[in-house]
């Protein structure tokens, strides 16, 4: 692997200026090396996703069975997908709408194929109005952890703590403010400002306090309840539509059909080996989350609390612990700085596809699409603000703005998207565009055997579970 930039951006240049003649600008912003890529992809796909809602949505839908039909989705569906849409983004250097098109003019089917660059950038900005709140949780529970408020305190007034934070839609809302204001300044400061050292710093502290949480779980007696209830499968326990959520939470957690990965994929070298790091930066993001649920479940069951508590899981149960452990202030204020950053690194990812789609095609200067953007996520994100207060009771069957958003984007949204990213991958371009991509061999035999038929069909059987039918 190459660490030179300047020979990787002028291979790319010269593979760009093959592909067609709508292809972009020369000078566009590369990764400067693999490593680079990789953090920010495992930046991407690392976040609230795997610590916040992993463990909230496997309480809901009863554990093991759950965990199980997560993990196939991520290996038979997911990781082919991310593939896929890493090298959409490569091959075609631009962003998601302008990359798909080049790509069908390439591969000469309608240059139609653009809407699914489109769903991906408006999902992308869908999905960020409501990851923010969350995220503004996250960052309001430093303070808490630092001040103090869980040491000693009971589950009851734990989840008091919460319930006061997310009825308070003044709080809620200047916390997802913060949180978007210093996303889109990033943005527009251009991605790979501060990106790589945010992760490579980040990630391990991550994954370090959560192996301490783990170690503190051992201690409370519930360990084996907890690794029980998340790995010992019980179909019973599924729901209608535990199915169809596992499949949504394989594209949500591994960032797929937001937008953010194709976008990511525009900006990397020819000559990296896509396999590789795909795998590693699915294994990473799984890792993350089953470490996740094992710190949290035996929380759970040693307090007599609800493992289908909903959005609010993780941030009722760790403050139990941090109120318990020795140095738990520390840990507690370093978990939820470390989260934050976490799932800022996701948001970026969310918020770039739409920036750099108007600054690409619209002329804009980085400032007023981030500003311009910014300003959109920032109204539809009150939607979810008020989900959890003055608009709690308004419901659509059954679910509040936030979970509507939640499901159209998790569960029917991105999978869809999935679909046509394997139909075209798969069955439009060629073999020989897609070797030129992923290389020869194996691998690549055994990813086009999944794309073309495994992740096509899991997604159509996945759907009609969902709607009764099978
Ligand atoms: N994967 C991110 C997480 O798990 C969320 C995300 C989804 C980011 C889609 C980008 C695109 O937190």
């Amino acid at each position: 692997m190459s660490n030179n930039s300047i020979s990787a951006a002028a291979a790319s240049v010269a593979a760009t200026a093959s592909l067609n003649q709508a292809a972009p600008e020369r000078g566009r912003t590369q990764w400067s090396t693999r490593l680079a890529f990789i953090l920010a992809a495992t930046g991407s796909a690392v976040g609230l996703g795997n610590i916040w809602k992993f463990p909230y949505i496997t309480g809901e839908n009863g554990g093991g069975a759950f965990v199980l039909l997560y993990l196939g989705c991520i290996a038979l569906i997911g990781i082919p997908l991310l593939m896929a849409e890493i090298m959409i983004g490569r091959r075609g250097k631009q962003s998601p709408p302008d990359a798909m098109k080049a790509l069908a003019i390439e591969a000469g089917v309608s240059p139609r194929w653009q809407i699914v660059g489109w769903v991906g950038v408006i999902t992308g900005f869908v999905l960020l109005s409501f990851y923010l709140v969350v995220a503004g949780w996250a960052v309001a529970y430093i303070f808490n952890a630092g001040g103090g408020a869980f040491a000693g305190a009971s589950s009851d007034e734990i989840g008091g703590l919460f319930g006061s934070l997310v009825g308070d839609p003044l709080a809620s809302t200047l916390w997802g403010s913060l949180v978007l204001a210093i996303t889109a300044t990033i943005v527009i400061k251009g991605v790979k400002l501060g990106l790589e050292r945010a992760v490579t710093i980040m990630m391990p502290g991550l994954l370090l306090i959560l192996l301490i949480l783990v170690g503190y779980s051992m201690t409370t007696g519930q360990f084996a309840h907890g690794f029980e209830f998340m790995f010992s499968p019980d179909f019973s326990k599924l729901t209608g539509t535990s199915v169809l959520v596992a499949l949504g939470h394989a594209f949500f957690s591994l960032s797929l059909a937001g937008g953010g990965m194709m976008t990511y994929g525009s900006y990397l070298p020819k000559q990296v080996s896509l396999g590789r790091t795909v795998l590693t930066i699915g294994l990473l993001d799984t890792l993350v989350a089953l470490i996740a649920g094992l710190a949290i479940f035996p929380i759970v069951f040693a307090n007599g609390l609800e493992p289908g508590a909903g959005p609010g899981l993780i941030f009722v149960t760790l403050p139990l612990a941090f109120g318990q452990m020795p140095f738990g202030q520390l840990v507690g204020v370093l978990f939820f700085i470390m989260l934050s950053f976490a799932a800022l690194t996701s948001a970026i990812s969310l918020l770039e596809p739409a920036v750099s789609w108007l600054t690409e095609k619209r002329g804009f200067s980085r400032l007023k699409a981030g500003l311009l953007t910014s300003a959109g996520i920032w109204l539809l994100s009150l939607g979810s603000v008020f989900s959890f207060n003055i608009w709690e009771e308004h419901k659509l069957y059954g679910k509040t703005f936030f979970d509507v958003l939640d499901y159209l984007t998790s569960g029917w949204i991105m999978p869809l998207s999935g679909l046509a990213m394997a139909v075209f991958t798969g069955w439009i371009m060629t073999k020989a565009a897609t070797r030129d991509e992923l290389g020869e061999g194996l691998g690549h035999r055994v990813w086009h055997f999944l794309i073309r038929y495994i992740v096509p069909v899991g997604i159509l059987l996945i759907f009609l579970n969902a709607i009764g039918v099978l």
